[in-house]
């Protein structure tokens, strides 16, 4: 039985849903596989930065001077789990292309299902920083729970997480550790399978971005 909690968005869109059945398709090739990846978090990113912060400047249109609203400040972090958190970086840096972007590396113990980690390396001053975290796959939780772990650890406070599929497993487990992020989803799926991957799903997220078996 899936909970409700207060900071989690299911994203209900038609193109996203659309999106995400081409994804699922096991025929779908690496090529497209990206490209869909890449706009989907495009599509999801505009949903998830729609709190950054705008300030007033002057333009000067060729009617006439007026004060107009942009993007306060510069201080946005993109942050892939790898490997394939970094499909879904050029679609939001499309929106964003001033953001810096930071790596955590992790990768799913085959047995335990559990994170091990490999990599870190996040933009400074870290703690001034809205934080995206993408990885298109949240299954256990596992991996999004210690990402969001190292993150606070380094600093980090605002944290935005963008997965594209999430089992309710999973959001449970990220939301139960780290209430205080903000979780956005393209679709909520069914369950977890006894090798913890998600139902109906899409299988290996990683694999299918790199053409890796
Ligand atoms: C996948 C996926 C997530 C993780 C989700 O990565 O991209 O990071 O599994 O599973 P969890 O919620 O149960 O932790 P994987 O560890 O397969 O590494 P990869 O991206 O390098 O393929
Ligand atoms: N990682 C994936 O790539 N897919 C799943 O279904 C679960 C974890």
């Amino acid at each position: 039985m899936y909970k409700n909690y207060e900071n989690v968005t299911i994203l209900d869109h038609p193109l996203i849903k659309h999106k995400i059945s081409m994804l699922r398709d096991k025929n779908t090739g690496t090529n497209e596989f990206r490209k869909l990846v890449e706009e989907i978090a495009m599509l999801m990113g505009y949903e998830a930065l729609r709190d950054l912060p705008v300030e007033e400047v002057e333009i000067e249109t060729p009617i006439e001077k007026c004060m107009t609203p942009v993007i306060a400040g510069r201080k946005l972090a993109i942050v892939p789990i790898l490997r394939a958190g970094l499909g879904m970086v050029s679609g939001i840096l499309a929106l964003t292309p001033t953001a810096k972007v930071g790596h955590i590396g992790l990768c799913r113990n085959e047995e335990t299902h559990e994170p091990e980690e490999y990599y870190c390396k996040l933009p400074t001053p870290i703690e001034e920083r809205t934080i995206v975290v993408t990885d298109p796959m949240l299954a256990t939780g596992g991996s999004a729970v210690d990402a969001v772990r190292q993150i606070k650890a380094h600093g980090g406070k605002n944290i935005k997480f963008m997965s594209i599929i999430a089992a309710p497993e999973g959001i449970e487990r990220l939301m139960e550790a780290h209430p205080d992020i903000q979780l956005y989803v393209g679709q909520l799926d069914r369950c977890l399978n006894e090798n913890a991957y998600i139902c109906p799903g899409l299988g290996d997220a990683g694999d299918r971005i790199f053409g890796t078996k």
